[in-house]
């Protein structure tokens, strides 16, 4: 029997149309697309778990709050709320807004990485690593082992190795510049970092004398993990232990697309008053006056709620419970995927579904290939498309351990029903075994290829041979 439904705690002001297209129109997108579900159309997709970013449903509040946003071009009342509300929640004194989580990441490198540099993380996102190595910087990725075992079931996966850092330390000494730790760890799998890694890692930071940096755009997400799982923490609110996690860091980067409940919108926020000088020059030739920063007042206002009905509870319980949910379904249909479920998505193990197709024929892009024929759903791959990279010491293509199709779940947008139609359509895909072709690329731009990068069924068939 099915446990109790996760409760939402809103009920619903205005809907969206959204069309199941006939399967010979999906075909024929497909096609189009070049078998790359980024170029294809959202009208034609039904359920679009591409991203959780920038794909929240904004409340009544936040949606009010952009009517009577300040548009004032220095000091707005919006930025005023924008600005207070992130130093309360983070306790960093410096709030530096800007359009997006990655300007966010190029003003922060902008100003303290260099070339021959060295940054370790969890793991990085994709943005962040192409903006370390983008100023011929080292992305080096120190995740525990245990977040690098997909079916391992372990509280905190997202953790970083206190010993892989301090090797990191011993061998790179002051090519340092400082250390990044993601909440949740994105692409790991979505999954939390504990409060006591968190001040394991600050100490050896502080220890030798290196800032660390929250890349924090599911910090709140994080904050409910550590509430339900980490010992002694059940009594504490999700805000609290919020604080205190940002507090064992110097600063962050934020995507607010994520957390903050909006559309467009990011922050660095931190106690340096020299780094957020450098920062702030820089934030005016490249996205704005350092009270608007490339965003409208009334896009700051929307943040500043956000942020605010981030941090309740209720909202957080539904939000993680409705994503595990469409783990357990899956779990039913007896579909693998990474475990646990995470913060914000699923993270399908492709490999072992169609361990006929090598990571050269992109497993992870075939099954979500598939999976918009047969559904009409959008996912996005996470694996050797996304991750191949050449190795810098024996000059091969290396892939990356997994091959995964993430369904990210957008913030207050989809009912249960839909969620077990996309677990009910992935069991039917993964039933497509063999069937499923390898795919290989056509086209592909120097960096970042999975977003434009052409593709074809290898030799030129069919996706799904008959
Ligand atoms: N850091 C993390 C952990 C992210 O997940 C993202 C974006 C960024 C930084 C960059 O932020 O998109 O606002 O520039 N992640 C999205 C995703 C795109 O689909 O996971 P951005």
């Amino acid at each position: 029997m099915d446990r109790e439904l996760p409760f939402e705690p809103y009920r619903t002001k205005v809907v969206e149309r959204i069309h199941r297209v006939p399967r010979e129109e999906r075909e024929r997108h497909l096609r189009e697309a070049e078998f790359n579900v980024f170029k294809i159309p959202s009208d034609a997709i039904y359920v679009d778990l591409l991203t959780d970013s920038g794909t929240s449903a904004m409340s009544d509040r936040q949606w009010a709050a952009m009517m009577t946003g300040d548009e004032a071009y220095a000091q707005s009342r919006s930025w005023v709320d924008f600005e207070s509300t992130i130093q309360r929640i983070t306790g960093y004194e410096h709030v530096i807004p800007c359009h997006q989580g990655r300007a966010a990441e190029n003003l922060l490198f902008g100003v303290l990485v260099r070339e021959q540099h060295v940054v370790p993380n969890n793991i990085h996102f994709d943005t962040t690593r192409a903006n370390v190595e983008f100023r011929g910087a080292v992305a080096l990725d120190c995740v525990c082992d245990e977040g690098l075992d997909p079916l391992l079931e372990a509280p905190f996966k997202g953790n970083l190795s206190v010993e892989k850092l301090e090797a990191a330390f011993a061998k790179y000494g002051d090519r340092i510049p400082f250390v990044m730790l993601t909440i949740t760890n994105n692409s790991g799998g979505g999954q939390p970092v504990s409060l006591a890694n968190a001040r394991e890692v600050s100490a050896s930071c502080h220890a030798h004398g290196v800032p660390l940096f929250l890349d924090c755009a599911r910090f709140a997400e994080n904050a409910w993990f550590i509430k339900r799982r980490e010992p002694g923490q059940q009594d504490r609110t999700v805000e609290e232990i919020a604080r205190e996690f940002f507090e064992q860091a110097d600063g962050c980067t934020m995507s607010a697309k994520k957390d903050a409940l909006v559309n467009i919108g990011g922050f660095v926020a931190l106690n340096d008053g020299d780094v957020a000088g450098s920062i702030s020059e820089r934030l005016i030739i490249q996205e704005g006056f350092p009270t608007y920063g490339g965003l409208a007042g009334r896009d700051l206002a929307a943040v500043a709620e956000g942020l605010r009905e981030v941090l309740d509870e209720e909202y957080l319980t539904y939000r993680i419970e409705q994503v595990a949910r469409v783990g357990e379904r899956l779990d039913r249909h007896g579909v693998p995927y990474l475990r646990p479920a995470g913060g914000h998505a699923i993270y399908l193990d492709a490999k072992s579904m169609l361990s006929h197709i090598p990571p050269s024929g992109f497993p992870g892009v075939s099954f979500t290939a598939a999976l918009y024929l047969e559904a009409g759903i959008r996912a996005c791959e996470i694996g050797s498309l996304m991750f191949e990279h050449t190795d810098p010491d024996s000059g091969e293509l290396v892939s990356p351990e997994m091959e995964l199709v993430r369904l990210a779940i957008p913030r207050r947008v989809y009912s249960h029903t839909q969620l077990d139609y996309v677990a009910d359509a992935c069991a039917r895909v993964r039933d497509l075994g063999p069937r499923l072709q390898p795919l290989e690329i056509v086209w592909q731009p120097p960096a970042l290829r999975h977003f434009l990068c052409r593709l074809r069924p290898s030799g030129g068939g069919h996706l799904i041979a008959t």
